[in-house]
């Protein structure tokens, strides 16, 4: 029976500037075509769990326009349940991504429809994990924290303060390294560490117990391979896997997401995740 998972988080439309290199502080630089793709962590994380097998609800909001209908879009040819996404009066967030051609990138998200998320507290009845990020507003997350009694997966991005009552309540921390380092004191229960094409290491009370390399790949866009993974490692946990296999699992998905441009477009099915590690 696969998982059901219910994702509270961030619904972006993503606008991509490909650019030499990224601009400095005061600096212009010409970059190519505007590229508009699907994004948001919470939708990401959604279209991840989803593509790779779970029953996924999708708590979230959008504006009524045009780039909040290509969001929907993604999501409902995912199969994602829209039940719980809400059209407000606001647009829809927007994440203004900038790729220099080393494949570093600098994002900035201009707020919106996001800002008006919120959960009740039936929401989460039946549900195996929810997953939440920091691109809602905390209110969100502190309903969430309340009403939800399932594994409950915090990813930590972008980096912000967590109250006590979320930090006590969280059961998964998901965050690269850089985000690791900002966040002084460990959450409870395991605390995962991604580090891009470098190990991904997960931590119970701060001692490891699990490491897992991502495979090499020739990746070509690497934005949405943290939320690939966070669906991934979510999936896999609730369905019964350990946290190594979990782990395992996780930053394959990652490698293979980073294969198509865009942040949902790339993310693998279970059955390609199973040919990728059975070809290495
Ligand atoms: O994690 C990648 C996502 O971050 C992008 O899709 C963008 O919308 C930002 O929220």
């Amino acid at each position: 029976m696969s998982p059901h998972i219910a994702v509270v988080g961030s619904i972006n439309a993503d606008l991509f500037v490909r650019m030499p290199r990224l601009p400095g502080r005061g600096e212009t630089v010409a970059g190519g075509e505007p590229e508009w793709f699907p994004g948001g962590k919470g939708a990401n994380q959604a279209v991840a769990a989803a593509r790779l097998g779970a029953r996924v609800s999708m708590h979230g909001a959008v504006g009524n326009d045009a780039p909040g209908e290509m969001v929907l879009q993604n999501l409902a040819a995912a199969h994602v349940d829209l039940t719980h996404v809400r059209k407000v009066e606001i647009p829809t967030s927007v994440a203004l991504v900038l790729v220099e051609e080393t494949g570093e990138n600098q994002i900035v998200i201009a707020r919106g429809a996001n800002d008006m998320v919120h959960v009740d507290d039936q929401a989460f009845e039946h549900i195996d994990a929810v997953i939440i990020q920091h691109e809602i507003p905390e209110a969100a997350l502190l309903q969430v924290a309340a009403a939800c009694s399932s594994l409950l997966c915090l990813n930590g991005a972008p980096v912000r303060e967590i109250p006590d009552e979320l930090r006590n309540r969280v059961d998964v921390l998901i965050v690269n390294e850089h985000e690791f380092e900002s966040y002084g004191r460990p959450t409870r229960g395991v605390v995962v560490v991604t580090a891009g094409a470098g190990e991904a290491v997960a931590y119970q009370d701060g001692v490891a117990i699990a490491r897992a390399t991502p495979p090499r790949v020739n990746a070509v866009d690497t934005v949405g391979a943290g939320d690939t993974f966070v669906g991934a490692f979510v999936v896999a946990l609730t369905s019964g896997l350990d946290v190594q296999s979990s782990l395992t699992r996780a930053v394959f998905a990652a490698s293979l997401s980073t294969l198509s441009h865009g942040a949902q477009s790339g993310m693998p099915t279970a059955q390609e995740v199973d040919e990728f590690l059975g070809v290495q």
